[in-house]
């Protein structure tokens, strides 16, 4: 029997949008993502153990990671685990509709290549944080290493439905976040003296604005192309709220509120807060001019309304939240 399942006629729209950008997405893997010989490698970053004076390197990296407060380290853990994951986000990525036709990781197509440059970029960041925690003695490494195995094991849902349009949304977002996080972070580091990190930090805060950018430069195209569509499939993801890529970290482990536990200390230590929430969403609103987009069919129009208030809600949110008084540390010795 044939399965008769219902055409999406939306969903067939938007992968059709979708493959009218594959040469300007082919085009950013070639002018926003590095090649391999120019980007810059975790090794830049970390003691040469080829050197005879490794150690030495290695007690000066633990002396200025000593000033490091646990919650900021714990925070810098979890961003770590976050990144760790990406096996994840390159198959969410060729999952979703419209984005691999050929079901096939060499394929030429520049959403493909794309989704392959740029998780490669992401895998530094997993590297050298790794490398760095490792290296300051203070981490529980086991603990760390049991927690990225569960989250890749758990995989994530962003909610995305497998339409490339709310994906553009989430990553957008997402790497908006991520910039946030990590350049937070380094501020913390440099206030706790630990210069290094601290430049660790806002290197990886320049490669997550370089995909932010690309990601709101697809979306952008979107929007010019179908407007409708593309504010309809804003106000869904906004709907559903982002989830973070980690937060399957805990699921199944002996401590369920692991990714809880850490979203709180972000909080409280202001690495990412309910505040930043509703400014990324302002940015982006902002961003794609949503407010004076015209011509919108009834649907995208209810989406405009519900989108050009959503910022305000989500800062009025935020101000009555309060941080916890107590904070549960994670993956420290
Ligand atoms: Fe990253
Ligand atoms: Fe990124």
């Amino acid at each position: 029997m044939m399965s008769s399942k219902p055409i999406n006629y939306e969903l067939e729209k938007n992968m059709e949008v979708i493959s009218q950008l594959d040469a300007i997405v082919g085009d950013a893997v070639d002018n926003v993502l590095v090649d391999p010989d120019d980007c810059w490698q975790p090794s830049d970053f970390l003691p040469d153990m080829s050197n005879p004076e490794a150690i030495e390197d290695i007690k000066l990296l633990q002396m200025r990671a000593e000033g490091i407060p646990d919650t900021v380290l714990t925070s810098l853990v979890g961003n770590m685990i976050t990144e760790e994951a990406l096996p994840s986000y390159q198959t969410y990525f060729n999952l979703l509709e419209g984005i691999n036709e050929e079901r096939n990781l060499l394929s030429p197509s520049g959403w493909v290549r794309w989704s392959k440059a740029w998780t490669a970029e992401e895998n530094r960041h997993g590297d050298l944080l790794n490398k760095y925690l490792y290296l300051t003695g203070r981490v529980d490494m086991k603990a760390v290493e049991q927690t990225i195995h569960r989250l890749i094991s758990n995989g994530f849902d962003p909610k995305s439905e497998s339409d490339p349009y709310q994906a553009m949304i989430y990553t957008s977002f997402q790497e908006r976040a991520t910039k946030i996080s990590h350049v937070n972070t380094g501020k913390l580091a440099d206030k706790a003296g630990d210069h290094v990190l601290s430049k660790i930090c806002k290197t990886i805060a320049g490669d997550e604005a370089r995909h932010e950018k690309a990601y709101k430069t697809f979306m952008s195209k979107i929007f010019e192309i179908d407007p409708s569509g593309a504010m309809v499939a804003f106000e869904k993801m906004m709907r559903k709220q982002i989830v973070m890529p980690a937060v399957l970290m805990g699921e199944g482990g002996s401590r369920q509120s692991l990714y809880k536990d850490f979203s709180e200390i972000t909080q409280k230590v202001g690495i990412y807060t309910g505040w930043d929430y509703a400014r990324i969403i302002q940015h982006l609103v902002d961003h794609w001019k949503v407010e004076a987009v015209t011509g919108l069919n009834d649907m995208a129009a209810k989406a405009q309304d519900y989108l050009s208030n959503l910022a305000d809600r989500y800062m009025r949110l935020a101000d009555r939240m309060k941080a916890p008084d107590e904070v549960k540390l994670a993956w420290l010795k």
